[in-house]
């Protein structure tokens, strides 16, 4: 079985301190830094761009998995290698050739990682799964931090978890939205092996990062 890792996302970090709050989050344990990346309109919120990426990188020596949420996608992929993002997720209804955006973010040597929707099925991906390192299972609808976690997606984790097995892939299986302590052992059992975490990594235990990264590693 994989390690499970946590990738924390920045949209809970306080934004009037967040080359602090890298820090704070490599301190504390993180695996990894989730960037939500969202335009108002593939998304209805707006948040960063690559410059805020590029001058975040600096600050900590640990992965970017930076998740994507703009459409047209295609054109800004290179802008996001740039700026330092390891992982570039992309959403497959964000772009008119999901082949060619995957093949893209493979020729700047960066990890492939495509997300589905609650909404959005395997079959849309499944003829690229040999090509990708990481599939994001949205638990939420993307758009905003703080939602509730739909347990509904687990199906859709334990049939991903299922087809990575029977076709020896090595993806990695991450989730994203409202994890919290009482579903994080669920979502691990249903095949995840990355935790994306917002709220429950910066705001439990009066902001202990390190224990809450710990709790959510069943630790
Ligand atoms: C939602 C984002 C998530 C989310 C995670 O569109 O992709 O990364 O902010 O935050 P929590 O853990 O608060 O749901
Ligand atoms: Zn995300």
């Amino acid at each position: 079985m994989k390690k499970i890792q946590i990738s924390p996302s920045i949209l809970s970090a306080d934004f009037s301190q967040l080359g602090s709050e890298i820090k704070r989050l490599e301190e504390g344990g993180a695996d990894m830094i989730h960037v939500d990346v969202m335009d108002g309109h593939f998304v209805p919120n707006l948040t960063i761009g690559p410059p805020v990426i590029k001058a975040l990188k600096k600050q900590c020596s640990i992965k970017f998995d930076v998740h994507l949420m703009i459409s047209p996608v295609h054109k800004y992929i290179e802008a996001y290698s740039d700026a330092g993002a390891d992982i570039i997720t992309i959403h497959p209804e964000a772009t008119d050739n999901l082949e060619k955006s995957i093949l893209k973010i493979k020729s700047l040597n960066k990890k492939v990682g495509v997300s589905l929707n609650p909404e959005s099925k395997i079959e849309l991906i499944i003829e690229q799964l040999e090509k990708i390192d990481l599939v994001l299972i949205m638990s939420v609808n993307p758009g905003f931090g703080g939602q509730k976690f739909m347990p509904e997606v687990l199906d859709k984790v334990k049939q991903l978890k299922k087809i990575q097995t029977q076709n020896k892939m090595y993806f990695d299986i991450e989730i994203d939205g409202g994890i919290n302590f009482e579903n994080c052992q669920k979502a691990i059992e249903a095949g995840a092996n990355i935790l994306v975490s917002g709220t429950t990594v910066f705001k439990s235990n009066n902001g202990d990062i390190k224990k809450n990264i710990n709790l959510l590693k069943l630790k």
